[in-house]
């Protein structure tokens, strides 16, 4: 009998590997590598709906190489050797085998060129929620090489989906638009509460597709996604400015592989809605620290348990390191806002004059009379 159950228990994980490793990475030619043929280009403009392989476009699509010059200014591409620029109305769209039902997080790279107002509607067809789009403004830049990676989350309500990027810009100079480059797909497991911790995914283990390469900047999870759709399961980003999402390939993380870094101060808040005991004592437990990348200072991180709040101050010497926080309360409501926010904005001091700033990891809820049974 055991073993029938090790075999059943054995096919089961390898069958959700196939599953997830199917979907998990780069679309084909997610990183526009295979490009038109000669023929179908007139100078960088594609001339063809199908030229570039597993795409299809319109509008005015520009096929660009590393090292390509506009202007004085030096096109760079963050993978491989090629990406697409979106110029006015251009859109270029795939249909991808997905899971009927599953939640997924697309994340793709883009950087701001020519235009004021750059912009990018990411959308997917065929979906349970009508218009089921992301719009991105492509205009604060987080990274330093000009270059940064999105997030966006959605529930697949077919089998086969078509994923869409649009730039719904018009300019003067038609060309005119953001490039693109890596586009990634991630399945997202909703993660449950546990008996250790009230709170979902309070290691942010769950998350968004990171590239592998050497060189990485994190992902950009944008604000106002709401919970069920968020590319960070069970998490909030209700302010107006984004979060970064990094990992411990490239970054240092105080716990497991990912964690969040708070870089917009106080207008990029992290946040989480728990049910609680009007009574009862909870103790919300968290690491604070930063990730290796130049930012230093004097940095704060403000925790809040609906009206409930500590002040947790870090000095950062910009070379990793971390350190554990709390904060005890009585809940006051059946519901408890659990939320982060930097007090102040950093500023990397690699001249990049990109945002950093405090990093949130490990954050856990209990009740205090669990924390007696444990
Ligand atoms: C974004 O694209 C979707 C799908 O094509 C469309 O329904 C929506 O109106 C677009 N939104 C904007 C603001 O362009």
């Amino acid at each position: 009998m055991q073993r029938i159950i090790a075999v059943v228990l054995f096919l089961f994980c390898a069958t959700s590997q196939l599953a997830s490793s199917l979907n998990d990475g780069l679309l084909p030619n997610g990183n526009f590598e295979y490009g038109p043929k000669p023929s179908e280009l007139k100078g960088t403009k594609v001339m063809s709906p199908k030229a570039i392989p597993n795409w299809e476009i319109s509008g005015y699509v520009e096929y660009i190489k590393s090292g390509q010059k506009q202007g004085d200014m030096l096109l760079i591409v963050p993978e491989g050797g090629f990406a697409v620029r979106l110029g006015n109305e251009a859109l270029i769209k795939q249909k991808i085998k997905v899971i009927k039902g599953m939640f997924y997080s697309l994340t793709f790279s883009a950087a701001r060129t020519c235009a004021q107002e750059e912009k990018l509607n990411v959308s997917v067809s065929l979906n349970y929620e009508k218009n089921d789009f992301g719009l991105f403004p492509i205009q604060t830049m987080y990274s330093s090489n000009g270059w940064d990676s999105y997030a966006w989350a959605f529930q697949a309500s077919e089998s086969v989906i078509e994923i869409s990027i649009h730039n719904p810009g018009v300019e003067e100079d038609a060309a005119c638009g953001p490039l693109i480059d890596s586009i990634a797909l991630k399945t997202l497991y909703p993660p449950k509460r546990t008996r250790v911790n009230l709170l979902k995914n309070g290691n942010f283990e769950e998350g968004p597709y990171i590239f592998a390469g050497p060189i990485s900047e994190g992902v950009i999870i944008p604000p106002h996604i709401e919970d069920d759709h968020s590319p960070l399961p069970g998490w909030i980003i209700d302010s107006l400015k984004a979060v970064k999402y990094i990992d411990s390939d490239h970054f240092t993380v105080p716990k497991g592989k990912r964690a969040i870094e708070l870089i917009a101060g106080k207008e990029s808040s992290l946040s989480q809605v728990v049910r609680t005991t009007i009574g009862r004592d909870y103790v919300l437990s968290f690491t604070i620290g930063d990730a290796n990348n130049a930012c230093e200072g004097s940095m704060v991180v403000e925790a809040f348990a609906n009206k409930n709040t500590v002040k947790v101050t870090y000095d950062s010497k910009g070379k990793g390191g971390f350190k554990q926080a709390r904060l005890r309360f009585k809940a006051d409501s059946t519901r408890t806002r659990i939320m982060f926010y930097s007090t102040f904005y950093t500023m990397k001091n690699d001249n990049s004059g990109s945002l950093c700033g405090p990093v949130v990891d490990d954050v856990k809820l209990v009740s205090i009379q669990k924390l007696h049974h444990l």
